[in-house]
């Protein structure tokens, strides 16, 4: 047999051993944490790069704020992790430097600002985005991305799988000759399972109709096909609850078809259509600036903005100008999932208030608008007089 051959079964063989024993670890998985079980509930605070730390600070002093008693009393600790920064990611040469994942665990929930996603060509070694290294360590297998538009009579949330998919072995694809390149998707009954039922579950909770799974079975169809066919399953367990299934090239369309999108209530998605449907779906709102993300799994969450970390805004000292509202809704959707929905709802009210209705002050990302902090102070008055 050619060496390149025997090459890559091996390496293949170690891509396998790994998958399944992910598979084991995900049969052996405990049910979500109750955060009102726990003594102390631990907010990660991860400034991330670029603009990050700027605007992470803000939505910080935000949620201190509004948890002041609860700090006080000892039933929330807050944890700042400053380690994370694209310059000591590429000193180690490593997605997340060691002693950053090791306080990453102390965690319960985190709270993440937008890091530097190295890409072939820049000034950065090519290391596995920070975002994904995170989300495959920590397991947090649901991506959740709500888009509202009320005026437009849009209500979504998505369901992205996160853990699997194109992304699972994204950096660990390879070259077998010079002339052929192969990556690999990955799909599994536990981790379908799991993204469906939290997505069914979410449906019911809120009194939703309506589920749709988006896929290209037609065409992908080992691995889009198992995607599929499992969501159908998990859905007998709702019978109150229509499931349909549509494919992505057309899903794409109907997004933007005004009588057809606003009967769209629930998705799931795997790992990439759902990466690139809640950008176009994120459009419809004001852009991904505007939305927040959750990434939930059993034991630990994080929460972040869903754009980029502007590093053009740090060197020409604008930082401070950066547009803090993303992840100021991603702190609130944080608060909602560790049980205060009552403090969540402010902060959102507070922030439709402040973006949409009122608009007292607007950032413009330069010295003509107003900084972060000061509308980090607004967004205070704001909840003050609610
Ligand atoms: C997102 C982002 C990330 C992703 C990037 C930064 C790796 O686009 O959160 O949607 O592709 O998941
Ligand atoms: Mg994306």
């Amino acid at each position: 047999m050619e060496p390149y051959i025997v090459d890559a079964q091996e390496k293949f063989t170690n891509l396998l051993k790994a998958q399944l024993e992910r598979v084991e670890r995900m049969k052996k998985q405990e049910d979500f944490i109750q955060y009102d079980q726990l003594d102390t509930i631990v907010i990660g605070i991860v400034g991330g790069d670029g603009i990050g730390p700027s605007i992470t600070h803000q939505a910080q002093r935000i949620l201190e704020f509004l948890l002041k008693d609860e700090v006080e009393k000892g039933k929330i600790h807050f944890k700042e992790i400053t380690g994370c920064t694209i310059e000591n990611r590429a000193k180690v040469g490593k997605a997340i430097p060691d002693d950053v994942m090791e306080e990453l665990k102390e965690c319960h929930v985190i709270l993440k600002g937008p890091t530097t996603t190295p890409r072939k060509g820049d000034r950065w070694p090519n290391i596995e985005s920070a975002n994904v290294a995170m989300r495959k360590e920590l397991d947090l297998f649901a991506n959740v991305r709500p888009v509202k538009v009320p005026e437009l009579g849009i209500d979504w949330t998505f369901y992205r799988e996160n853990t699997e998919g194109a992304y699972v072995l994204g950096s660990e694809g390879f070259h077998v000759t010079e002339d052929l390149a192969m990556d690999f998707k990955v799909i599994t009954t536990q981790g379908v399972e799991r993204i469906a039922r939290a997505a069914f579950e979410f449906a019911r909770k809120n009194g939703k109709k309506k589920v749709t799974v988006v896929t290209k079975a037609n065409v992908v169809k080992t691995t889009d096909g198992k995607f599929l066919d499992i969501c159908k399953e998990v859905a007998k367990e709702y019978p109150e609850i229509e499931m349909d299934d549509w494919y992505i090239d057309i899903m794409t369309a109907k997004l933007i078809d005004e009588k057809r999108r606003t009967q769209f209530q629930v998705f799931i998605l795997p790992n990439l259509y759902g990466d690139i449907l809640t950008d176009e779906a994120a459009e419809f709102q004001g852009g991904v600036g505007t939305a927040g993300s959750a990434n939930i799994g059993k034991r630990y969450a994080m929460f972040e903005a869903i754009h980029g970390s502007a590093p053009r805004m740090v060197e020409e000292g604008r930082d401070k100008y950066a547009d803090p509202c993303s992840i100021i809704r991603a702190a609130a959707m944080l608060l909602a999932h560790i049980g205060y929905t009552e403090k969540a709802d402010q902060l959102t009210k507070a922030l439709d208030i402040c973006t949409v209705t009122e608009k007292k002050l607007t950032i413009t990302g330069r010295d003509t608008g107003a900084t972060s902090e000061e509308f980090a102070d607004y967004i205070m008055e704001t909840i003050q007089s609610l």
